[in-house]
């Protein structure tokens, strides 16, 4: 399986890791990126399931009021979103677990293999099928999904949590960030707005844009219509208007 990935990914496969740069490992406890250097931190997953989240996705997204009412869930349960930057799924997962459909776009294959092993691992706890069920996983650039979609499966929301540069500094103290952030660098900003304008210009009712909570709007972009504060970051809600008849 291993190798087989290594070839689709046209990465070099081997037995054992040496030293020299992050590494994609299949263990019995899946797929996990890394730095083989002695003293690097250790691996890091897309774990759907440690720290209390399998519990928090089996019971409907307890405890995750903030994504649900930036979703403006409320008032249209069981929307349809698109998560344009799914990263290492947790917020695909949790809205798949406040009863959305979702389409989780991932344009990293490195982090896609992630990502898929978790949705896979996922579904195999019991009372997460059904969560995991509901998410349609895309190795691809989410402006391209996108622009693919035709007007009937435009979706409600769409989700847009990009690397903003800023955005190092705040992740420091996260490991997984940090790997993510030598993988793959910080989003080209003008590559950013162009996802944001398109995800405008495709939502049916709002765009959600994660920000750290202390950064700035993104030049560029309108101002938001809501905002939903939290701890480390926020999220930045811009209503779509329904069309004029
Ligand atoms: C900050 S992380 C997202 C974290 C995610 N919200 C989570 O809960 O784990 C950003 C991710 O979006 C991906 N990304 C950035 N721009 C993208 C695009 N245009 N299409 C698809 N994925 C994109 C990056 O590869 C990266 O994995």
């Amino acid at each position: 399986m291993a190798r087989a990935r290594a070839t689709a990914l046209d990465l070099p496969f081997a037995l054992e890791a040496e030293p020299g740069g992050l590494t994609l490992r299949l263990d019995e406890d899946g797929w996990a990126l890394f730095d083989p250097a002695p003293g690097a931190p250790g691996a890091v997953r897309a774990d759907l399931l440690g720290g209390g989240m399998a519990e928090r996705l089996r019971q409907g997204g307890r405890g995750e009021a903030r994504l649900a009412s930036a979703l403006g869930l409320k008032r249209h349960p069981a929307s349809r979103v698109l998560d344009a930057t799914a990263g290492l799924g947790r917020e695909s997962a949790i809205a798949a677990a406040l009863g959305c459909g979702v389409i989780a776009c991932e344009r990293s294959p490195i982090v896609g293999t992630l990502l898929a092993d978790a949705f896979a691992r996922a579904a195999h706890e019991p009372g997460l099928a059904e969560v995991i069920a509901r998410i349609d996983l895309r190795i691809a650039d989410a402006r391209d999904v996108l622009r693919s979609l035709d007007d009937a499966s435009r979706p409600d929301a769409i989700l847009v949590d990009p690397m903003f540069p800023e955005r190092t500094k705040a992740a420091r103290a996260k490991k997984e960030m940090q790997l993510l952030q030598r993988l793959l660098g910080p989003d080209d900003p003008a590559d950013t707005v162009e996802l944001i304008e398109l995800a405008l210009a495709t939502a049916r009712r709002r765009v959600i844009l994660k920000r750290p909570v202390h950064a700035p709007h993104v030049p560029g972009v309108r101002a938001p219509d809501l905002e939903v504060p939290g701890r480390a970051a926020r999220y930045d809600v811009y209503l779509i208007a329904p069309p004029r008849l």
